[in-house]
């Protein structure tokens, strides 16, 4: 059996649903990992396309959201020429991965998976097959480049606990003393949860209308900022204010890189000698500074799509020719060569 890596950089692999544009949360739980990665591992960046559940109904609008999300990422630096972006269902070789690793997964087992119980929550009624399964595939995913690492969000760590214990067993059950697939660990980000501008009770998200996303421009972020949740209790910018479970410095500790500058703004708040103006100004003012060059870069790659048609083309043919390499191992280890 081929080892992972042959001496190589240690393999990245981790994915985002193409469900919309990408927001302040993914970058600061997720996003800001995948950039520093990218020197130290070989990357596999993917968008999961076959995980997105109402896929049927959207096609049009999730076929723009590759390009944006492919966007995003460009725009914030990662950079197709170190890693590789690839969509995934251009990758049919998942779909295979998936079916045989669906029987080495116990009901139970999905059946406890906390993300997935509440996910399927909000889902309602009516949910489908494979938005069940979904966790097999992420998996699959996982496996397929034989990934050492998957940097995520904090609410997809069960998925790679699951990983992990698939991993261990297939290795067991096929591997005759040889490790097939790594067993990977995961890396949660800096800010694991980022709140909405909204208020401290729910995470940045698309569905509820609370999120700054990467692609806003300044003016916008300013304007958010501005509209943000503050401390309820305090009445007059001479109040003494709380600073804890207020998102206006959950973000500044998020995203200020003036430490200085956010511990005085947190002690006159205490004191109730700054307005919320002012702190609302600081943290509009660090934002822009962190976002401008991914603004730059934006403008560039939206002023060329074909770069970024080019990147998802390229990153995703050489992502096939990994995962077929790691389909002939797992093939020969389930014996499939019947006919030979
Ligand atoms: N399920 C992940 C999410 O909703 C996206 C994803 C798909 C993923 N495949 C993956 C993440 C593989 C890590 C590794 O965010």
């Amino acid at each position: 059996m081929t080892p992972p890596t042959g001496g190589e950089r240690p393999r990245v692999l981790t994915g985002i649903r193409p469900t919309g544009s990408l927001h302040l949360g993914h970058y600061g739980g997720a996003l800001e990992n995948w950039l520093k990665l990218q020197h130290e591992y070989e990357c596999f960046f993917l968008i999961a396309d076959y995980q997105v559940s109402d896929y049927a109904d959207k096609i049009d609008e999730v076929r723009g959201w590759v390009m944006e999300v492919a966007t995003d990422w460009l725009s914030v630096g990662l950079d197709p020429e170190i890693s590789h972006f690839a969509i995934e269902s251009l990758i049919p070789e998942h779909a295979e991965l998936t079916t045989w690793l669906s029987w080495w997964v116990p009901m139970g087992r999905l059946q406890r998976n906390p993300t997935l119980k509440a996910e399927m929550d909000d889902l309602g009624e009516s949910v489908p097959v494979a938005f069940f399964t979904y966790p097999v595939m992420q998996v699959a995913n996982i496996l397929m480049p034989r990934a050492h690492l998957v940097p995520v969000g904090e609410d997809q760590l069960p998925h790679i606990e699951m990983t992990r214990e698939v991993a261990r067993r297939f290795n067991k059950l096929f591997g005759e003393g040889e490790e097939i697939f790594p067993v990977p660990k995961g890396l949660v980000g800096r800010v694991p949860r980022l709140v909405g501008i909204d208020g401290p009770d729910a995470k940045m998200s698309k569905s509820k209308n609370n999120a700054i996303w990467l692609k806003d421009d300044a003016e916008t972020v300013t304007k958010k900022v501005k509209s943000m949740y503050t401390d309820p209790t305090r009445l007059r910018a001479t109040d003494p204010g709380h600073v804890e479970g207020n998102p206006v410095f959950m973000y500044h500790d998020a995203f200020n890189p003036d430490e200085d500058e956010v511990n005085d703004l947190k002690e006159r708040y205490r004191l109730g000698t700054v307005g919320d103006v002012e702190v609302k100004e600081k943290l509009a003012a660090a934002l822009n500074t962190m976002m401008d060059p991914w603004r730059e870069r934006r403008a560039h790659f939206e002023a060329h799509p074909e770069l970024v048609r080019e990147a998802l083309a390229k990153g995703t043919a050489h992502y096939r020719s990994v995962a077929q390499e790691t389909m002939v191992d797992v093939r020969r280890a389930l014996k499939l060569n019947y006919l030979d």
